[in-house]
């Protein structure tokens, strides 16, 4: 849709992510998304993202949320916030995109979608990598049945948060590896796959004391809060007799060399990134072995921030699902619950909540 009025946006949260990723990448679809101000607990962070290219630098949440001109926001909050900042905005009226985990609960979670949907307001969640065109592409050519029957898939993401993350601290206490990281490969996963019905997991505090190695707190020692290190063994809600499994690898406390998304099925595999848009695709096949392909025309190398909102803008204006949907975050953030729960039950755990199957791009995406 290339006719749409923008949606007036505001981002919450003005940090790395919001500087490095988001205010760049929603400036470049300028007919889905107007960022018309900022606001961050830290007043500088807000100035320094309007300065560069303008926008009211917003005093208070209340403020942005008290303003009518104000129809969305996008909170890049720290984990811990994003619950009461997104349900605050949906109960003020606004429409939320929000950076994952939806929120640190699966009830928190639960309340979002329900007081979303019961608002008339949409709610989306990143990430938003499955959008990119690798992502698209091998999904395409998985349901065409390229690779046969899926039996398998495997997600790792992580590395020792504190040597380079300035806020290493705050995702250590409050997020851990598996409700910070995990939702990349899941939300490919989900996608690709289907919803997860049943996790084992496999999870612990390895580095309990950790000392700040960069950002304003180097030298400062802390306490880990959550599990730093584990892995989950997932039994997808698939109709094959025999099921599809998976297995995802998360830690802060070491850099594993799995691949970071691999699918698998009766007739080959890919391998591909689950947290960047582009980088290439692996292939395998019986007969030639992991072969490298050239990316799809159009993929963007990195991660492309914006995606998400742009469809997130679309879907406004259009009365429709946001692809990267609240409900399918919340199902992901209940799968990383369960696995730390299965851990301290050492019993497997089965996953409730399910989600709208998710639309594909199509030939021509929303932010085309
Ligand atoms: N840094 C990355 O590589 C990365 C990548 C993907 C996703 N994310 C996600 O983006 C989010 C933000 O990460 P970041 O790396 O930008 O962190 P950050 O610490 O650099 O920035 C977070 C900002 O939010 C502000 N903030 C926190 N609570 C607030 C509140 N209640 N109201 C207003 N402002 C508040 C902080 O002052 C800070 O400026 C996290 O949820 C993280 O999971 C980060």
């Amino acid at each position: 849709m290339t006719n749409m009025t923008p949606v007036r946006t505001v981002i919450v949260g003005c940090g790395m992510i919001a500087a490095g990723g988001y205010q760049p990448r929603c400036q470049a679809y300028p007919k889905h998304i107007e960022l018309v101000g900022f606001y961050d607990q830290d007043k500088a962070r807000a100035s320094a993202l309007a300065e560069r290219e303008g926008g009211k630098v917003y005093a208070s949440l209340e403020e942005v949320l008290n303003d009518p001109h104000v129809e969305a926001i996008v909170n890049l909050t720290l984990h811990i916030s994003h619950y009461p900042v997104s349900l605050a905005a949906l109960k003020a009226g606004k429409h939320v995109y929000s950076e994952k985990p939806i929120s640190i609960k699966t009830d928190e979670a639960n309340e979002l979608v329900e007081t979303a949907e019961s608002n008339g307001l949409k709610m989306a969640c990143a990430p938003s990598a499955i959008l990119g065109y690798v992502q698209q592409n091998v999904w395409q050519r998985i349901r065409e049945g390229e690779i046969g029957d899926v039996i398998s898939a495997l997600g790792n993401f992580g590395g020792p948060l504190e040597h380079w993350h300035p806020s290493a601290e705050a995702f250590l206490q409050h997020a851990g590896p598996f409700r910070d990281v995990a939702p990349y490969p899941l939300t490919a996963m989900t996608t690709m796959i289907g919803p997860v019905k049943t996790v084992y997991g496999f999870a612990r505090v390895a580095v309990p004391k950790r000392v700040m190695q960069t950002g304003p707190r180097e030298g400062h020692e802390f306490t880990v809060k959550e599990k730093d290190h584990g892995f989950g063994v997932l039994e997808y809600d698939v109709p094959q007799k025999d099921g599809a499994h998976g297995f995802i690898y998360h830690s802060f406390t070491v850099t594993s060399q799995l691949p970071p998304y691999e699918i698998h099925g009766t007739k080959g595999g890919f391998s591909l990134q689950a947290h960047d848009d582009g980088r290439g695709i692996k292939k395998f096949t019986p007969q030639g072995g992991w072969q490298d392909e050239p990316s799809p025309e159009k993929s963007f190398v990195g991660l492309d921030w914006g995606k998400g909102v742009a469809d997130f803008a679309e879907a406004i204006r259009m009365d429709r699902n946001p692809r990267c949907n609240g409900a399918q975050a919340r199902h992901v953030l209940e799968v990383c619950e369960r696995i730390l729960e299965s851990s301290d039950l050492g019993r497997p755990v089965d996953v409730v909540s399910r989600f709208p199957d998710p639309p594909p791009v199509g030939d021509v995406a929303p932010w085309e």
